[in-house]
């Protein structure tokens, strides 16, 4: 079985997803820690309640950003981790990270790349005044919301759509999406070849 550690900076509703399908048996990975850049991120207290190793490593204690990611490292290095699940966690990592950890790091976006990258994806979408938006996985390389796409899904925005709507709308696909691209990983059905990723049958 598969280790995965989940970074969270934020609420967690998809660490809560990725959760939830490994209790209901969809998801067959150990859900070995959860990391945390941010020491009132509520994906702390949903890691907690699951019983799973959960740890803030605070970015103040490490001016460097290769001391903050040496410390991250030591845990991933302990709990032998296969797969880097992001999910809300509000920090680029360095290149030397990914490249450590090559094709072995996924990240979830609220929109569909390569359109509104960045932290606000749903929100820029919404005033742009896009007619389709959606929530896409991807492999994380070098670049911010860049690498290899794993899965997208599309949605349709209404004609009397809020950003409230339409939030609640994206998320309920990310909750969806993001166990899949994890359950397709962990069976070895991802087959990265330069920027396409094929889902092997
Ligand atoms: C999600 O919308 C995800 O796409 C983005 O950050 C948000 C995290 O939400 N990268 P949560 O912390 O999982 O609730």
């Amino acid at each position: 079985m598969k280790n995965i550690a989940v970074f969270c900076s934020g609420k967690g509703t998809n660490l809560q997803a990725i959760i939830r399908a490994v209790k209901k048996g969809k998801l067959n990975v150990n859900l070995a820690l959860v990391i945390s850049d941010n020491k009132e991120a509520y994906a702390l207290k949903r890691a907690k309640k699951a019983k799973i190793k959960n740890i803030f490593v605070d970015p103040k204690q490490f001016p460097l950003k290769a001391d903050f990611e040496a410390k991250i490292i030591e845990y991933l290095e302990q709990e032998k981790i296969d797969l880097i699940v992001l999910a809300g966690f509000m920090r680029i990592l360095s290149r030397d990270f990914v490249t450590r950890f090559k094709n072995r790091i996924i990240n979830i976006h609220p929109a569909l790349l390569p359109s509104f990258k960045g932290a606000h994806g749903i929100k820029d979408a919404f005033d742009y005044g896009v007619k389709v938006t959606g929530v896409t996985v991807h492999f994380v390389d070098e670049l911010m919301d860049h690498g290899p796409i794993i899965l997208q899904e599309a949605l349709r925005v209404r004609e009397d759509e809020t950003l409230e709507s339409l939030e609640a709308r994206i998320h309920k696909i990310e909750h969806k999406l993001y166990p899949e691209a994890i359950r397709l990983f962990c069976e070895g059905k991802l087959k990265i070849e330069a920027r396409k990723v094929k889902i092997i049958a």
